[in-house]
């Protein structure tokens, strides 16, 4: 595992963006105290403890932007999915890339792309997730949360599991970006806990609300809106 391990740091994302020339391609950087922490729409991620895992994985795929970067955020999500069901649970993904365990979110997921001289240097994917929390620890940020450790009820070990996803996200990232969110789209189907509800989807400032009827072959979301139309939403968050 390629990887950069900071023993405090405001935000992963923040500082692997800030030395993003020096970073090798498929570094993890990570720590356990973060103090900072992003997420998306302009959210906070909180620091539930000093057991829990705050990482950046750098990619840096080439220096033009392709539209397959865009799902890596939910490459990873199945990556971290499939880990979670190793340890005996039941996550689900609520688009795009939230994970949830007993409908509690688990971990979230914040992209950035950091583009310079009309070239990209690299993409950071952060991910936060909550792994060996107390109960009175867990901050709902947007929605309720839980963490790992409540779920299966033992210990996670931090490093063992942070070394789980720097491996399986290595095994199929080539492919992945060769073949597209195609690869992934059945697995993140079958874990979608949205599709045939009534959602209603934060795109920027603007809120549509309408049935959630498909997971396009691209990745994005498609709803039939109060007036019987069809939008694909290619960004959002669903409330
Ligand atoms: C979200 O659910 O809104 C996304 C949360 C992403 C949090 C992670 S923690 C490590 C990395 N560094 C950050 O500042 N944010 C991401």
């Amino acid at each position: 595992m390629k990887s950069l391990y900071l023993d405090i740091v405001d935000s992963t994302n923040k500082w692997a963006k800030e030395h993003i020339l020096e970073i090798e391609d498929k570094t993890l950087v990570y720590t356990f105290n973060q103090t900072d922490g992003r997420g998306r729409l302009k959210r906070k991620w909180l620091n539930t403890g000093t057991d829990n895992i705050y990482a950046s994985l750098v990619l840096k795929p080439s220096a033009v932007m392709k539209e397959v970067y865009s799902n890596l955020t939910q490459y990873l999500c199945i990556v971290l999915a499939e880990i979670m069901e190793e340890y005996g649970t039941l996550p689900e993904i609520k688009w795009p890339n939230d994970i949830k365990i007993n409908d509690k979110k688990v971990s979230g997921i914040l992209a950035e792309g950091v583009i310079s001289d009309n070239e990209l240097k690299g993409i950071i994917l952060g991910f936060g997730v909550n792994l060996n929390t107390n109960k009175e620890n867990l901050v709902s940020i947007d929605q309720p949360a839980t963490a790992l450790n409540i779920e299966v009820g033992k210990e996670i070990d931090k490093n063992e599991f942070l070394k789980k996803v720097y491996d399986r996200f290595c095994l199929m990232y080539d492919e992945f970006i060769e073949r597209g969110f195609s690869l992934i789209r059945d697995d993140y189907i079958r874990r979608a806990n949205f599709l045939n509800k009534n959602v209603s989807v934060k795109v920027f400032d603007k809120t549509v609300d309408g049935l959630a009827v498909e997971i396009t072959e691209n990745g994005a979301l498609k709803i039939i809106d109060k007036n019987n139309k069809e939008q694909i939403l290619l960004i959002g968050d669903i409330l």
